[in-house]
């Protein structure tokens, strides 16, 4: 263990860390859904969001009780969804196996769905149940930085990352410095322009000089892919809404029926009975998923009496009150809707704003 190393980034935490956070209690279910709310989101939209499910869920015994319609509701605009699909599968088994109480043997955590070895060393840590090095995109950076280690993303660098967070991980006061090293990730040792002067670590004998490069490289990854998507209103002002099957992008969220080829829109608009002439406009947006970067053409239908269509009663909801969770796409495609057809909308925006 090297006290050199965390002496100095739990000296920084005293005064710089972020010791106000709503999570910061010792309720590992709290924890849990905090954790996982992190794992891929900012703390500042995180907060939000973790508010109104532990108000919405205070325990498991809540938690258990509730359907993956209401947590894809709750879930709705934080993106990877896949998260919300693990918590409700995880609370299934803590309620049967473990009498909705959250295990406390780490091996009984790690083996719940969607956790993986950090998460599970953070909440065991956080709780108190054990004293354990984490290894998130936080930590990988800081210690890639400091001790000069590849960035090649192979099993002999994370086996390399491992040894060294656990190397400079204390035994004591070992939740302060997991939450003190995420908290320099996220503050100071920034992914692009890190603010060394203000590094604790500066001091010592930190190896970083420039990797800039390597940043913009696994930039090159993206994607870039088409998206058709069909935003159609009826008379009563409801949308048409589909759930998105199993296995795609966005599983188990609500959306207006989308295309990855216009051949396939007109084919499904044709099936459907939807005259073209309906078209009442269309618009772009960019969207970004991990390494895609979207570029959906939303078409808007108004359809003023349903008679001669050929789409399911069912599916038709309130569009000022959606009450099913939507993509952030879907939301961003109403928004862009009804700031153009609802004068009230419109007006209420700016109001607030
Ligand atoms: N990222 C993952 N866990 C976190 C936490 N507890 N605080 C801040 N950022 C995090």
């Amino acid at each position: 263990m090297s006290t050199e190393f965390s002496e100095s980034i739990l000296r920084w935490y005293e005064t710089n860390g972020r010791k106000k956070l709503p999570w910061k209690v010792k309720d590992p279910y709290k924890i849990w859904i905090s954790e996982i709310m992190l794992q891929q989101t900012q703390v500042a939209t995180v907060i939000p969001y973790y508010n109104k499910f532990v108000d919405t869920y205070p325990d498991l015994q809540s938690l258990s009780q509730a359907s993956l319609d209401d947590l894809m509701l709750l879930w709705s605009g934080l993106g990877y969804y896949r998260r919300i699909k693990n918590i409700y599968l995880a609370a299934q088994i803590i309620s049967k196996k473990y009498d909705n109480k959250f295990p406390k043997d780490y091996e009984a955590i790690l083996s719940l769905p969607g956790i993986g070895r950090t998460t599970a060393s953070a909440i065991s840590t956080f709780s108190g149940y054990s004293h354990r090095a984490i290894l998130d995109g936080n930590v990988k950076r800081i210690l890639r930085r400091y001790f000069n280690i590849s960035y090649e993303n192979n099993s002999k660098t994370e086996k390399i990352l491992w040894e060294k967070s656990i190397f400079v991980t204390p035994l004591k006061k070992t939740s302060q410095f997991i939450q003190a090293m995420m908290d320099l990730g996220s503050l100071v040792c920034t992914r692009s322009k890190p603010n060394c002067s203000m590094c604790p670590l500066g001091e010592l004998n930190c190896l970083y000089t420039e990797d800039v490069q390597k940043i913009s490289k696994s930039k090159k990854n993206v994607k870039k892919i088409n998206m058709y998507l069909l935003t159609v209103i009826n008379s009563l002002d409801e949308v048409y809404l589909e759930k998105i099957e199993s296995g795609m992008l966005w599983e188990n969220l609500y959306s207006g029926p989308f295309f990855y080829s216009a051949m396939k829109m007109n084919s499904w608009l044709k099936k459907k009975r939807i005259s073209a002439a309906k078209i009442k406009n269309k618009f772009e947006i960019s969207h970004r998923v991990t390494n895609k970067d979207i570029k959906i053409t939303n078409y808007v239908y108004f359809l003023k009496n349903n008679k001669n269509v050929s789409l399911s009663t069912e599916n038709w909801y309130n569009l000022a009150k959606i009450n099913v969770g939507i993509p952030k796409y879907f939301d961003k495609a109403i928004k862009v809707y009804r700031s153009e057809y609802e004068k009230n909308y419109v007006q209420k925006v700016e109001k607030r704003g």
